[in-house]
């Protein structure tokens, strides 16, 4: 009987798996991302389902209280937290992964060394031991990683890059002793001494996840968010090899595989290595260096923008981390309508690493109902952005900033940008003239063809709304 139900589980496990891998599949389109959440949804929970049946289960009382506290938790954040804390809540989702991966390794152990102890060295045995040692690993530097992620992302501690003397030396140190501890527990796994040097490498995990993500700017944070997923992904692949749990190695697998994919992607997007990114410390005040800004700032109302959009024939938006802040992108859609009936061609402008985190625009103007068609990648508007009448930039800055393309002394020099500045006419609509998250200073509000409109994104576009309503009445 039991080994009916065995079978049945992993025949389970393979529909599971399918779905997840129809369901990412169908998460490349915004068309067919919603329908793809809920098919890889249904997979996990016919996963979770099915492991409750498992044989090996003799009690319920602590899955049930686990389960309860994570539904509770995950609906919460789900329902409660703002889109721009999303980059935040992702960083700490993956640090629970982690620290859920580390405590199978840690579980397995110390069953293992407190029971029978560790077999023969069989193919089963070795990769058990592997295993364990890397959730342990894995999982420990992604959960404080993540947490430091967490930490910056919210402004719960400062987001500029911590650098001291030595920094790649005391990493190598800390992951070199983790390493042995790895070769001793290998060597000897059930040595008199391994019980208290698990606990070491539990702690040395901990220490390199916090000594990784500390160097690391702000800015860079979604990067090293992406990496630490695809960390989360690898712990929970060695956890599955542990727990001999078919669909936690393909789950963790895709994730793994998956994030160091759009790890790549946005380095590309800021045309920087994975390696400067993990280790130039970019955003501190030595890595921003930039050309001192000269010009002359012009600033317009939004009476006398509303008179220049009305000649528009051509507008392109360019939203950015501030039309987040200011939940604008309802005005944006409403002032496009306005603009359109007007006899306006309009389009939105998507850089690949504008906001907080990959695709963060494309969400925020979906669920304003922005038809898909009408968005553009950087690389398709670029070539004709200069025929363009009026490119309003929404609370974007680094995205938009000529310093990236013009001034080789710049910290963001060689990232691809929108050449809004190219278009007839630039309308910035921000706060001030502060600058973006790269902490680089923008000369695009200081160019001939650009105008300032100064104040919070969602009032700016509102009075200029009003304008048009007010003239069509
Ligand atoms: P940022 O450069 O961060 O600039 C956002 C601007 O929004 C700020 O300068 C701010 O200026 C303005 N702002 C804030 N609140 C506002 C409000 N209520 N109304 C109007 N404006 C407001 O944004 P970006 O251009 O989107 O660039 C994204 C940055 O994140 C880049 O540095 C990028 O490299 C980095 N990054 C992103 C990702 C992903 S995946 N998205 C990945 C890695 C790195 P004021 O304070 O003057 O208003």
């Amino acid at each position: 009987m039991n080994e009916t139900i065995k079978i049945l589980i992993e025949i389970a496990y393979m529909v599971s798996a399918v779905t997840f891998i129809y369901g990412l599949k169908m998460l490349s389109k915004p068309t067919t991302a919603i329908k793809g959440n809920i098919i890889s949804g249904f997979g996990m929970a016919l996963a979770i389902a099915v492991t409750l049946f498992n044989p090996v289960i003799k009690s319920y009382e602590w899955i049930i209280i686990g389960g309860l506290i994570g539904t509770v938790i995950g609906s919460i954040a789900a329902i409660r937290v703002p889109m721009t804390s999303m980059p935040g809540f992702v960083a700490f989702f993956n640090g629970t992964g982690g620290l859920a991966s580390m405590l199978v390794g840690w579980s397995d152990f110390h069953v293992n060394y407190t029971g029978a102890g560790y077999g023969a060295y069989t193919l089963e045995n070795i990769v058990l031991i592997l295993a364990t040692f890397l959730a342990m690993l894995i999982g420990g530097v992604t959960f404080s990683g993540s947490m430091i992620a967490f930490a910056k992302l919210e402004e719960k501690m400062r987001g500029k890059p911590i650098l001291f003397k030595g920094q790649q030396i005391v990493n190598a140190i800390v992951l070199g002793l983790s390493i042995l501890i790895g070769i001793l527990f290998f060597v000897s796994p059930n040595g008199s001494l391994m019980y208290p040097a698990v606990i070491l490498l539990i702690i040395l995990a901990y220490i390199l996840g916090v000594l990784v993500t500390i160097p690391i700017g702000g800015a860079d944070m979604p990067v090293v968010i992406c990496l630490l997923n695809s960390y989360s992904g690898m712990a929970g692949c060695a956890s599955g090899f542990v727990l001999n749990n078919t669909v936690l190695i393909v789950a963790g697998s895709l994730v793994g595989a998956s994030g160091i994919i759009l790890t790549a992607i946005m380095c590309k997007a800021m045309n920087r290595s994975l390696t400067n990114v993990l280790f130039s410390g970019f955003g501190s005040s030595e890595g921003a260096i930039s050309s001192a800004v000269k010009g002359e700032v012009k600033s317009l109302t939004p009476e006398d923008a509303y008179y220049v959009l009305e000649a528009a024939r051509s507008v392109v938006f360019v939203p950015g981390y501030g039309m987040a802040v200011a939940q604008a992108q309802h005005v944006v859609k409403e002032l496009a309508d306005l603009l359109e009936k007007n006899g306006t061609e309009v389009k939105f402008a998507i850089h690949p690493v504008a906001g907080r985190m990959p695709g963060h625009m494309n969400v925020l103007l979906a669920e304003a109902n922005v038809p898909y068609d009408k968005l553009l990648e950087m690389d398709d508007i670029n070539p004709i952005i200069d025929t363009v009448d009026v490119c309003i930039v929404v609370g974007a800055n680094d995205v938009v900033n000529p310093a990236a393309r013009e001034d080789p002394n710049s910290a963001i020099y060689g990232m691809p940008i929108i050449n809004s500045d190219y278009a007839k006419t630039c309308f910035v609509l921000k706060r001030s003239l502060a600058s973006g998250f790269s902490g680089v200073e923008n000369p695009l509000f200081f160019k001939e063809n650009t105008r300032m409109i100064f104040g919070d994104a969602k009032q700016t576009l509102t009075a200029i709304i009003n304008q048009f309503k007010e003239a069509q009445e």
